[in-house]
């Protein structure tokens, strides 16, 4: 798998980035892309989500190698964590020490309003795979590098972009959570919630790789306003808040580059 990558482009990049339903469009930013799909690559399985292109893009940005996964793999989509986990492991592999991890998420609080943009700054588990005790909440090292927190804040100030920092709250799908789940998560001092990411954050952890994650809110979550949400509401609301999720995002890569 690794070598598949190395045999086909002379980039040798220290950041990737993992975007996430929506997001793909982050790649036209960058220049002399490449992109290989998903299920060219031995051993990848195949992204069977709309707004996931699943490819590989490997370009540069304002000069800095960079490589991006269009697209990735959820729990419940049928894969195991090993599977999901394979976009960052492959990372792992290419060289990758500084990693950004970008969702759709969806608010549980009122003040939190879809078209904005979170810093995770913590994250539970809520899946309730390994035990049925209370969710706990995870925050700082290895999982959430606390400069590249405060870099992302540096980093929308310069923009004149304002964000907030949160606790992202996995959940396992494919349905959206019920009113009564979305309230117990917000209960536990949840501020967003989603499928994926934090396989990926531990996985970046376990490998010792600093990792960042950013959530495009891009609904209230069920029972938060009295509204019907649907996916097409999450990929619409992440076109809208394109350009702030791009600015954003290059400012914290050429931050990273430093
Ligand atoms: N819940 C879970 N995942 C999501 C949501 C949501 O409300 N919005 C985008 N991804």
């Amino acid at each position: 798998m690794k070598q598949f990558i190395i045999d086909r482009t002379e980039i040798r990049a220290s950041i990737a980035v993992v975007l996430g339903s929506g997001m793909g469009g982050f790649c036209d930013q960058m220049n002399n892309v490449m992109l290989i799909p998903y299920k060219d690559i031995p051993d990848y399985p195949e992204s069977t989500v709309r707004g996931h292109a699943g490819e590989l893009a490997i370009g540069s940005l304002h000069d800095i190698p960079l490589l991006a996964a269009k697209g990735r793999f959820h729990y419940y989509e049928g894969y195991d964590i090993q599977t999901i986990t394979l976009p960052v492991q492959l990372f792992h592999a290419l060289g990758i020490e500084s990693l950004i991890i970008t969702n759709a998420a969806g608010s549980l609080k009122p003040d939190l309003r879809p078209g904005s943009l979170m810093i995770i700054d913590s994250h539970m588990d809520c899946t309730f795979r390994a035990s049925v005790a209370e969710p706990e909440e995870y925050s700082g090292t290895p999982y959430h590098d606390q400069a590249y927190i405060k870099l992302a804040v540096k980093s929308a100030d310069q923009i004149d972009l304002s964000i907030t920092k949160g606790t992202y709250c996995w959940t396992l799908g494919p349905s959206y959570e019920t009113p009564a789940e979305v309230s117990f998560l917000g209960s536990l001092g949840g501020d967003a919630v989603g499928m994926s990411t934090v396989p990926e954050i531990q996985a970046a952890a376990e490998l010792g790789m600093k990792a960042l994650g950013i959530s495009t809110i891009t609904n209230y979550a069920a029972g938060i306003i009295d509204e019907p949400l649907s996916h097409d509401d999450v990929i619409k609301v992440s076109a809208q808040v394109k350009d702030d999720f791009t600015n954003l995002l290059t400012e914290i890569i050429k931050g990273m580059a430093l």
